[in-house]
């Protein structure tokens, strides 16, 4: 309501402003020259926010996909695009496994006829072994072959060299230097009937089982062995005089959850080359997410209803690019709810909704940390593995965020480009991402508190040795954990991020050079990456 009014005095505004020019009397009205920025209202970003918070407190406290928390913060961004925007609203739905075990797994081995059983614990210290998060459910009951994967089982090499080959029969492999996902996703290329992860006994804290995630797209029944199990199913699976064959008994539900994704188009500019702006709806079960990502839901709310205004007040030219606002799920599980709409999009063959529709996407990922640095992703810290078509416009994208900052002499940073949050599906495919974050768990330095603090004066340095975000994914991760000042900033340097992409006379070839892509794809990549990498999210051990 706020909001309208704001427009309708600008409106009143410009008609005075436009007469006045016309008959010559005042030179140079002011509020003439309306920008994107100008018309972000910091208030009105706030409001949404609170409105996030009341959502959490009267839904146990979070706002997690699988929740009525979840449901009603999509109730909320659908409610308030449809009554504050003229854009086409979507909402998709995916599914996400639930995972729960049924009943205990069981697990034994029988090597030259002698039977050993093996016990399954919580306790992990006299567990033999133990199940694995995500694991799919196996039912098998009769003897079937076990082969132990030679070295770490990271490389396809590998499971090539396995003896006897590792399809249709039971594979063991060492906890290994590679995530465990990996290690997974090749078993499933190699068709296992199952498998099996044991520790590495390097150390004492690296012999009993451990608790592991393979992430929703695991295909392949697994479980976790000690170290002593794991080792001694090696020797035996590894000796020619002995038959080594296991069996195993994994139960699992099958409950799928559908999650939704959101998104609203500008009616105007061309579908064809769409820009997308996002940030995810969900927040992890810890807590209300009111800056991870309130803070990004809020911004996109506001950006999209100032668009949406802007776009139908005669003096704003509106772009030739499409605009398309998402609001992602299940982004804490693991990015799914964006990769599920890059998957489809590759797919598609409908004009606007295929990959190559997109030009640039704009992620907003925590936007207000109460111990904020403005850190800009830094296209030039691209996963090896990006497509070199989405290089040269992610730098050119950073240094869009960088123009902003510096001249409006505010402090920044950069922040690594890894691809933990929703652009990274998008930035794999070969689309060009950017975006702001102001930082989670990781400490603010001495130096930076010194020149933010100089910078933006005292006060605004905030504190050194202490977390950007010190209620990342935790309870205290309420409206008071929000940074207003940051927030405004963010949301200010973002609309004018756009409005300088929207008003390109050019946008793709700006983004995409031709002559630099070809270059940069003569070079071959150093690291294998993986963006959808379960266990970084949820601080599991990685290998
Ligand atoms: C309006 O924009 C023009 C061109 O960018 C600029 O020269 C002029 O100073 C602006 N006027 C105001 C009032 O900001
Ligand atoms: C959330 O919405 C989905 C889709 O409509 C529905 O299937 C689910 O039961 C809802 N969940 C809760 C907890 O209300
Ligand atoms: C709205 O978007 C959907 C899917 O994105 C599309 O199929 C439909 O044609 C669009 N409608 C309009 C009026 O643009
Ligand atoms: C299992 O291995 C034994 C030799 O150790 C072999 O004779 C048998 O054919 C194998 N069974 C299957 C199903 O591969
Ligand atoms: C913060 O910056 C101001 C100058 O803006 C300076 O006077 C003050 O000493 C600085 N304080 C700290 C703690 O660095
Ligand atoms: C938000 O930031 C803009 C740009 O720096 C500034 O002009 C405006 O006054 C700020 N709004 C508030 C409420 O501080």
């Amino acid at each position: 309501m706020h909001f309208r009014g704001t427009f309708m005095m600008i409106r009143t505004i410009l008609f005075i402003g436009i007469l006045l020019t016309f008959v010559n009397l005042v030179p140079g009205v002011t509020g003439i020259n309306v920008t994107y920025a100008s018309e972000m209202r910091i208030d009105d970003v706030m409001t949404h926010l609170n409105e996030l918070q009341k959502i959490a407190t009267a839904s146990n406290g979070n706002r997690a996909v699988k929740t009525i928390g979840f449901n009603r913060t999509l109730d909320y961004i659908t409610n308030y695009l449809k009554l504050n925007t003229n854009f086409n609203i979507t909402k998709t739905y995916f599914y996400v496994r639930n995972f729960q075990l049924l009943r205990k797994p069981t697990f034994s081995s029988t090597i030259n006829g002698i039977v050993k059983k093996y016990t399954y614990s919580t306790s992990l210290s006299s567990a033999d072994f133990y199940y694995v998060q995500y694991s799919t459910s196996a039912n098998i009951n009769n003897n079937v072959n076990l082969t132990a994967i030679p070295n770490l089982g990271c490389s396809d090499a590998d499971w090539l060299a396995a003896r006897p080959p590792p399809a249709g029969i039971v594979a063991l492999v060492k906890r290994g230097d590679c995530s465990f996902i990996e290690q997974a996703t090749l078993a499933s290329k190699y068709n296992v009937a199952a498998l099996l992860f044991y520790n590495d006994g390097t150390a004492s804290n690296r012999m009993q089982p451990i608790y592991i995630s393979l992430g929703q797209n695991n295909r392949v029944p697994a479980l976790f062995l000690s170290y002593n199990v794991g080792k001694s199913l090696a020797t035996a699976a590894n000796d020619p005089s002995k038959v080594t064959t296991v069996r195993l008994t994994i139960e699992t539900d099958k409950d799928f959850n559908p999650v939704g994704n959101i998104c609203a188009d500008t009616l105007t500019g061309d579908p064809t080359q769409t820009i997308i702006i996002c940030s995810h709806s969900d927040s992890v079960t810890a807590g209300p997410g009111i800056n991870d990502d309130g803070s990004g839901i809020a911004a996109t709310l506001a950006l999209a209803a100032t668009l949406s205004h802007l776009f139908q007040t005669s003096n704003y030219a509106s772009y030739a690019y499409r605009v398309r606002f998402c609001w992602w799920g299940a982004e804490e599980l693991g990015l799914l709810g964006s990769d599920f709409h890059v998957s489809e999009a590759k797919k598609s063959t409908i004009v606007g909704e295929r990959i190559q529709d997109y030009l640039a996407i704009i992620d907003l990922d925590m936007i207000a940390s109460p111990n904020f640095i403005f850190a800009i992703y830094d296209g030039k810290t691209a996963p090896t593995n990006t497509p070199a078509a989405a290089k040269p416009g992610s730098i050119q994208m950073t240094t869009l965020f960088q123009d902003w900052f510096i001249g409006n002499k505010f402090p920044w940073d950069y922040t690594t480009f890894d691809g933990r949050s929703d652009y990274g599906p998008f930035l794999a495919a070969g689309i060009c991402a950017g975006g702001l974050f102001t930082g989670a768990e990781e400490l603010k330095t001495v130096e930076q508190q010194k020149r933010y603090n100089d910078t933006l004066g005292t006060g605004f340095g905030g504190t050194a040795n202490v977390a950007l975000d010190n209620c990342y994914h935790k309870s205290c991760d309420t409206i008071a954990n929000i940074n207003k000042f940051a927030l405004n900033k963010t949301v200010q340097a973002t609309a004018n991020v756009i409005e300088r992409l929207g008003q390109q006379s050019n946008l793709k070839s700006w983004l995409y050079p031709t002559t630099q892509i070809q270059q940069l794809s003569k070079q071959t990549p150093q690291r294998k990456f993986e963006y959808n990498s379960i266990n970084e999210y949820f601080g599991l051990p990685y290998n």
